[in-house]
């Protein structure tokens, strides 16, 4: 028809806040910022920056979904709104909390390393954090050990890498099948292989699953990112420090109490990790 004009495409909607899709729920120190950031490089991902703490810390908890919303970032439709907090993997309530209020449907990541290493890596922190306070840092002995010279039980050190008895308590609230495990050992090493599985798992389309996605940082010694627009992203450098030097014995002990704990965490999810010996 003479005159006749297509209208105009109409714009996309403003992007909005929501409720996280996914919760990365820890475990601390087992690369759960590396996780975040590669997945905030995702063009379908948008990642809350800090960790936002809701279901671990009742006064925000107490502020309702309302403002649980409020700390996430804006999201055009068909972007996954992503957010992580370690503390909720061993927080008590926090798989019924998650359950009562974002639904079954919500998908967990849980990224999970060697359990000594993480203990080590808590260490670590435990090392920084002291100095920067200016206050004598404990020896490892101390915070794991009780005083017979056993591995505490009651250290939560030691409890934070207990994983299969958290994951246990998760697994009462949420289906299997929304919960996937992250190697943390092998995202060092080769993180577009785990990323491939992560993609999967959240149905997104394939981008992190290709090795030029990532670039090797020598300085750094880890994987940094390429992100939208190629630009490479590294982690801080509070992510990935020296190690402090533990005694073989101390070592052997915590390698000793773990061993248990991980064929039961085997059993518990069907799957053998490399660190399991
Ligand atoms: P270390 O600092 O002990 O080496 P979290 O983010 O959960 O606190 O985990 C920190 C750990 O992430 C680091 O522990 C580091 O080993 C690991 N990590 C995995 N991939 C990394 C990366 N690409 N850059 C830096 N750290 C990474």
């Amino acid at each position: 028809l003479r005159g006749h004009r297509t209208p105009p495409p109409s714009p996309p909607p403003p992007p909005q806040q929501q409720l996280p899709h996914c919760i990365i729920i820890g475990a601390r120190k087992c690369g759960t910022r590396a996780l975040l950031d590669f997945l905030d490089a995702h063009p379908n991902v948008a990642a809350a920056r800090s960790e936002i703490h809701y279901f671990d810390k009742t006064d925000r908890l107490r502020r309702g979904l309302s403002w649980y919303r409020g700390q996430m970032p804006r999201s055009r439709p068909g972007q996954f709104t992503i957010e992580k907090t370690p503390a909720y993997f061993v927080t008590e309530a926090a798989p019924r909390l998650a359950r009562r209020q974002l639904g079954a449907n919500l998908r967990l990541l849980l990224i999970l390393r060697d359990p000594v290493t993480r203990v080590v890596s808590d260490y670590a922190q435990h090392l920084h954090r002291r100095a920067k306070a200016g206050r004598p840092a404990r020896p490892l002995e101390r915070l794991v050990l009780s005083g017979s010279g056993r591995v505490n039980p009651r250290s939560r050190m030691i409890q934070t890498s207990v994983y299969h008895r958290h994951l246990r308590r998760w697994l009462r609230h949420f289906p299997a099948d929304r919960l996937h495990i992250v190697d943390g050992d092998r995202l060092i090493g080769e993180p577009h292989e785990e990323l491939r599985l992560v993609e999967q798992f959240l149905s997104l389309p394939s981008f992190l699953n290709r090795p030029e996605q990532f670039v090797f940082n020598s300085t750094k010694g880890f994987y940094c990112v390429r992100g939208r627009r190629q630009r490479q992203r590294c982690l801080g450098s509070e992510k990935g420090r020296q190690h402090p030097p533990v005694s073989p014995v101390t070592l052997a002990k915590l390698r000793a109490y773990f061993e248990p704990h991980n064929l039961r965490l085997a059993e518990l999810t069907g799957r053998r990790f490399a660190w399991m010996g």
